[in-house]
């Protein structure tokens, strides 16, 4: 069980008039239950309070007073009402903790303390963030859409995009570097320029796919650059903060990452405020450095799309064309090491074939690609260049990138039966209809990878052909 303890005071009350008064509270209660103290805002400073929490080996909360005025008590007081504002300070910090109360206002001298318990699934609830308000914020995170059509034709208010950008620049940031710009673009013959990259590396892009993939590529639109009446370029200084960047010494990367996070940020005020954004990386970033006129040392993240709509999708565009599809949470889930994989409270297992196995035989619109798989060990190096085949490499050395083999060092017979689900899942995603696999020689790993492509082709509802071998179809 878990217990939030809700706490008024007068300043200067002692610890020991609380530790009495919440022991006189807690009565059949455990003090090694409470979990939160919460109170009203500026009395976090107060020692009793401190030194309390501290002995409950408690985390010490605050709600502003606004919010605690506005929940309804059970057990109000005029004179508390008068001096604070609310009617229990106590009862409304359990209450807006999302607790149910247990034990109502008990007084002493100069504090009240009410008590307040917490169900399992609410267990270290948030103060100050009720149920309503917390599933707000996960119905924006579910909410928010990659948006390339529907655009209005209405301008962005100033302050409804400066409070967008406000979010962005409250991003998280290594060493808190603060690594990105935002350069706003609004003229179009900058648009145009940038539009122009774009649609030259959608060529490109269409012209590396097999004829089916093409197809179902041109029916979709990958940026709205000149349907947005705002574009918004937004920018890393991998150089920002100076030589002593705190934890950015051991991973560099962790640069580019805080500026990915401000656009996450920009991306969800964004939906909140009702505009929709679309991430175009259809470029060289330096071909759009050049025609914004970056610096040298500072480089494109990512360029955006902004404006109004009326709509947001309730799917991703790429999973309602069928381009793409989510990979299940529970696949991405590893329980204490790599492998171990279930969401919170499961037992880990083998999910991926768990599933595969389950989804067996589901008919499924598939593709006409045919795919040659040759599923490779170390020992053979010259078999890697086969390009006119799907080359997975399952030992440990990387192969070179430039052959475009896919590097799957299964490191158990288990692990390589999970990639090779993953690996046909991947192919059937694409528009493959047809997988056949080649194991030019055979060993426990490439013919546990080679089980794990039958047992995802056949959950697809694709074949999966081993020449030389009989259709397994009980993989
Ligand atoms: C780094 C990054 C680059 C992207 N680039 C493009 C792009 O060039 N064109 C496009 O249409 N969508 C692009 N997207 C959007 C993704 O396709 C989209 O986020 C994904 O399909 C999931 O859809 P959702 O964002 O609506 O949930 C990009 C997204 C990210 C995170």
């Amino acid at each position: 069980m878990s217990l939030i303890v809700g706490i008024g005071l007068r300043s200067g009350t002692s610890y020991r008039e609380l530790r009495d008064l919440v022991e006189k509270a807690l009565a059949g209660l455990s003090p090694q239950d409470v979990v939160q103290v919460v109170t009203v805002e500026g009395k976090e400073t107060e020692p009793g309070l401190q030194r309390l929490v501290a002995s409950l080996d408690a985390q010490l909360f605050t709600a502003p007073s606004l919010e605690l005025s506005q929940q309804q008590v059970p057990t109000p007081s005029d004179e508390v009402e008068r001096l604070t504002g609310t009617a229990s300070v106590a009862e409304a910090a359990v209450i807006l903790s999302g607790a149910e109360l247990v034990v109502p206002k008990q007084r002493s001298a100069r504090a009240t303390v009410a008590v307040g318990k917490l169900l399992n699934s609410q267990s270290m609830a948030a103060p100050g963030y009720p149920q309503t308000e917390r599933e707000t914020v996960h119905r924006v995170l579910a909410e928010r859409r990659d948006v390339r059509r529907g655009f209005l034709d209405h301008p962005i208010a100033d302050d409804v995009l400066t409070r967008v950008l406000e979010s962005a620049h409250r991003a998280p940031s290594v060493g808190l570097s603060q690594p990105w710009d935002f350069v706003l673009i609004r003229d179009i013959a900058t648009r145009r320029k940038v539009h122009d990259l774009a649609i030259a590396q959608r060529d490109a892009f269409a012209a590396s796919l097999p004829a089916d993939r093409r197809s179902a590529f041109d029916g979709l639109k990958i940026e709205a650059i000149l349907d947005t009446p705002l574009n918004i370029a937004v920018t890393c200084d991998p150089g920002r903060g100076g030589r002593h960047v705190l934890g950015r010494h051991a991973d560099p990367r962790t640069t580019w990452f805080s500026a990915a996070i401000a656009i996450q940020n920009l991306w969800l005020a964004a939906r909140a405020e009702g505009l929709g954004v679309g991430w175009v990386s259809f470029f060289e970033p330096g071909e759009v450095g050049a025609v914004l006129d970056l610096p040298a040392q500072v480089e494109l993240v990512g360029y955006l799309c902004v404006g109004h709509v009326e709509e947001f999708a309730a799917a991703p565009e790429l999973v309602r064309s069928g381009w793409a599809a989510r990979r299940p949470l529970s696949w991405a889930v590893h329980q204490e090491a790599w492998g171990q994989r279930g969401l919170p409270g499961e037992s880990p297992s083998q999910v991926i074939v768990r599933d595969a196995v389950q989804a067996e035989g589901v008919a499924k619109p598939v593709g006409s690609q045919v795919v040659h798989l040759v599923v490779v060990d170390a020992a053979q190096p010259e078999l890697l260049e086969r390009p006119e085949a799907l080359v997975v490499q399952v030992a440990g050395e990387k192969p070179a990138a430039d052959f475009g083999v896919l590097w799957r060092p299964a490191r158990s017979a288990d692990e390589a039966v999970e990639l090779g689900v993953e690996v046909a899942r991947d192919l059937v995603l694409q528009g493959v209809g047809q997988i056949v696999v080649e194991l030019p020689v055979e060993s426990d790993i490439s013919r546990a990878l080679a089980r794990g492509v039958r047992l995802g082709g056949l959950a697809c509802g694709i074949t999966v052909d081993e020449p030389g071998k009989m259709r397994d179809s009980s993989a």
